[in-house]
C-alpha cells in the first residue's frame, strides 16, 4: 500500500514532519510511506490557474493520484488549520482521483482541537474518507522527542504502528473483501 504523507508545517524542527518520517521508519514492509517535503513550493490555489496548473501542482497531484492513502499530521494556528495544509488540500478539491481517498489524521499535540476538528470537516467536504481507526492524536508537544526519539519510543511507535494498520485494513483487506460496494479508491 503506498501513503503519502502531509506535514502543515514547514519548520526544519516540525514534529509533524518528524512524526511522518518516524511513522515511515516504522511502517511495516507491506507499507511504503512517501513523505511529501514540497508543499511550500505550491503557490497559493487560484482557481484561475486550473487549465494550466504550475508544474509543482502537477507533481503534487500526480503523487497523490500514484497514492493509496494520505497521512496528514498538521499543527494548530490560531484555533484552525496552517496555510500550508489548507492551501495544498485546495489543490485537490476539484481533483478527481483525491476524491473518495481514505485520509488517516495523526494529531501531534492533542490540545490542538479546532484544528483537528477543522482539518476533519475540509476532507469530508471534499469527500475524502477520513480513517477514525488510523487517525490518533500522539502527545508529542513538549516531549522533547525528536524523529530517532519517537521510533525509540515503545507508546509513539505503538500508536503509529496502530495507525497505520488501521489504514491498512481500511485500504487493502476491506476494499479486497468489498470491492464493489467499499467506494475507497
Ligand atoms: C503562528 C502559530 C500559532 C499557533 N497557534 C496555536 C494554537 O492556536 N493552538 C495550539 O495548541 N498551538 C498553537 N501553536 C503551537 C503549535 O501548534 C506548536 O508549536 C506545534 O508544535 C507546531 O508544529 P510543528 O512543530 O510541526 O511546526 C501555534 C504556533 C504558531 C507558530
Amino acid at each position: 500500500m503506498k501513503v503519502l504523507a502531509l506535514s502543515g508545517s514547514l519548520r526544519a524542527a516540525s514534529i509533524n514532519s518528524a512524526l511522518l518520517r518516524a511513522a515511515r521508519r516504522l511502517a511495516p514492509p507491506e507499507i511504503t510511506i512517501n513523505v511529501f517535503s514540497r508543499l511550500g513550493d505550491l503557490p497559493l490555489f487560484n482557481p484561475d490557474l486550473e487549465p494550466d496548473p504550475p508544474i509543482a501542482a502537477i507533481e503534487f497531484r500526480s503523487q497523490v493520484a500514484a497514492s493509496d492513502a494520505l497521512l496528514i499530521a498538521s499543527p494548530e494556528y490560531a484555533h484552525g488549520v496552517t496555510g500550508t495544509i489548507k492551501n495544498a488540500l485546495d489543490w485537490l478539491v476539484s481533483y478527481e482521483p483525491f476524491a473518495y481517498k481514505a485520509v488517516a489524521v495523526l494529531n501531534a499535540s492533542p490540545r490542538a482541537h479546532h484544528a483537528d476538528a477543522a482539518l476533519r470537516e475540509v476532507l469530508r467536504t471534499m469527500a475524502a474518507v477520513v480513517i477514525e481507526s488510523a487517525s490518533n492524536a500522539i502527545p508529542l508537544l513538549g516531549s522533547g522527542l525528536d524523529e530517532d526519539g519517537m521510533v525509540n519510543s515503545p507508546l509513539v511507535a505503538a500508536s503509529v504502528r496502530e495507525s497505520l494498520a488501521g489504514l491498512y485494513d481500511a485500504v487493502v483487506l476491506r476494499r479486497a473483501s468489498h470491492a464493489a460496494s467499499f467506494p475507497l479508491r
